[in-house]
């Protein structure tokens, strides 16, 4: 036999519940409050906490850990009708079995229950011990079922070391879930130092990574630390890692594998404990496949993969994420009065964002530059544009555009002719911008060295 306990100040979800989960084997307890919440706890000794959020004097976060410090394997799963992603991933990372909507209880609550029971028959024996709270500084929005799965990973893995691949289209937030990952962590008080791989000129990325020596390469007028050596206990985030070469790629094997390393030019060994968290937004397992990436090295940072839906696929986040970004432009602005107008959050409600949350960003950060009033409208917002694309008098997508959101596409449906399609496109790109590669890159989307590659010719 089983116990349930459940903490709401509902009677009628209390009642519900009850009934929806008692049975043969499973007992259930209800509990309308903190106090008698707690009491139950150490009088029926549940195997498992079903606990409303929203509590007083101490919300369910404080009740999480009172209970685990009692039994440190006791299930809990919280619940509430919005729950905030600070909330969602603390409890994660406290050990919560799961956070879930209230609004999805009724199809949720009881696979949900099922596996919470079996897991703690399977774990009677396994020590689990809670963490200190860990405050979150920065804000992420995300209501949608895509996000809040999101949150309760990133709590998952804080509390381990494991290396994370952070994949998704350019501007879904790939850097604010590694930060994320770093806070949440032990090593939060130790460095967070993010590369952007493509960024770097390849020729300079090793001993950026790495460091040198000095005399070790044409330039190089003094000794180096690079950032393994620098972020030494702490957190790297390899951003763009589908961009770096494979030397390189060979050398951040052996670190991971063995934790060292060897300074550009120098013979010394030496150490360093990095957790690495990479991220991207190309297909790492085609270019394994196609020889452009290490398999051994995909698979040490494929450990554990989080992937966030481009946004389009995750409206219900698009109204939270645009009132969050006006709120925090009115504070900069110093501006209160700042509104969105119903016909603009339709208007962004139906917008596909190609350019993901970095597009709604910028394009109320520019709305707010440029708009006349206080009160947002849907004309104020220049959707489908970007900074270097012409004006459109018949308001169809820019050619860039209409190639960016056709990219996407045979990317995510990793379709076989990608390649051609890529060739193709960029040489097209390319005679459009007047065989300026820059601007090419920039009209495809991509950064100049993934387009380089790009427009590279290929052996099939
Ligand atoms: N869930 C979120 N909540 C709040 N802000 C977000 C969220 N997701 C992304 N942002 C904001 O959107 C912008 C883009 O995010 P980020 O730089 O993490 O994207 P990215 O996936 O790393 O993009 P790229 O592939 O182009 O590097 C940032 O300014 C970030 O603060
Ligand atoms: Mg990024």
């Amino acid at each position: 036999m089983q116990t349930i306990l459940i903490i709401d100040p509902e009677s009628d979800f209390l009642e519900w519940a009850q009934r929806h989960l008692s049975n043969a084997e499973v007992s259930v307890h209800t509990a309308p409050g903190v106090e008698d919440g707690l009491k139950q706890f150490t009088k029926v000794k549940p195997d498992l906490v079903i606990t409303e959020f929203h509590l007083k004097p101490v919300n369910g976060i404080e009740l999480l850990k009172r209970f685990r410090q009692q039994d440190p394997q006791v299930m809990v799963v919280l619940s509430t009708a919005f729950p905030p992603t600070n909330a969602v991933i603390e409890s994660m990372k406290l050990g919560a079995f799961d956070f879930l909507r209230k609004e999805s209880l009724p199809y949720d609550l009881r696979p949900v229950v099922e596996s919470a029971l079996a897991t703690r028959e399977a774990s009677r024996t396994e020590k689990l011990a809670a963490d200190p709270a860990v405050d979150l500084g920065d804000v992420m929005i995300g209501q949608s079922p895509a996000m809040q799965a999101v949150f309760k990973m990133i709590g998952r893995v804080s509390r381990s070391d494991a290396a994370v691949m952070i994949t998704g289209e350019s501007g879904c937030g790939k850097e604010v879930v590694a930060r994320a990952v770093q806070r949440f962590s032990a090593r939060s008080a130790k460095e967070f130092v993010a590369i952007n791989c493509a960024a770097i000129p390849e020729s300079l990325l090793e001993s950026e990574l790495f460091g040198h020596e000095k005399g070790s390469f044409t330039g190089a007028t003094a000794q180096r630390v690079g950032r393994f050596e620098q972020c030494d206990g702490g957190t790297l985030f390899l951003d763009e890692i589908g961009e770096m070469p494979m030397h390189v790629q060979t050398k951040i094997l052996r670190v991971l594998q063995e934790g060292e390393f060897s300074r550009v030019g120098g013979n010394e060994t030496l150490k360093t404990d990095v957790r690495i968290i990479a991220a991207t937004n190309r297909n790492l397992e085609r270019e394994v496949e196609r020889g452009r990436f290490r398999e051994d090295l995909f698979y040490r940072l494929n450990v554990v993969r989080v992937h966030l839906p481009p946004l389009r696929e995750r409206p219900e986040d698009i109204r939270p994420l645009a009132l969050f970004f006006l709120q925090r432009l009115a504070k900069k602005k110093n501006n209160s009065r700042l509104r969105f107008a119903d016909d603009a959050l339709d208007l962004m409600e139906s917008y596909n964002w190609p350019g993901n949350v970095r597009e709604l960003e910028n394009t109320l950060h520019r709305a707010v530059v440029l708009a006349r009033s206080d009160v947002l409208t849907a004309g104020d917002l220049p959707l489908g544009q970007n900074s270097s694309a012409r004006p459109n008098e018949d308001n169809a997508p820019s050619v860039g555009d209409a190639i960016r959101i056709l990219l996407s596409t045979a990317r995510e449906s990793g379709s076989p002719a990608l390649p051609w399609i890529e060739r193709r496109l960029a040489a097209e790109a390319l005679s459009q911008a007047g065989g300026e590669a820059a601007a090419a890159a920039q009209a495809l989307g991509c950064k100049p060295a993934a387009f380089k590659r790009l427009s590279a010719p290929q052996e099939e």
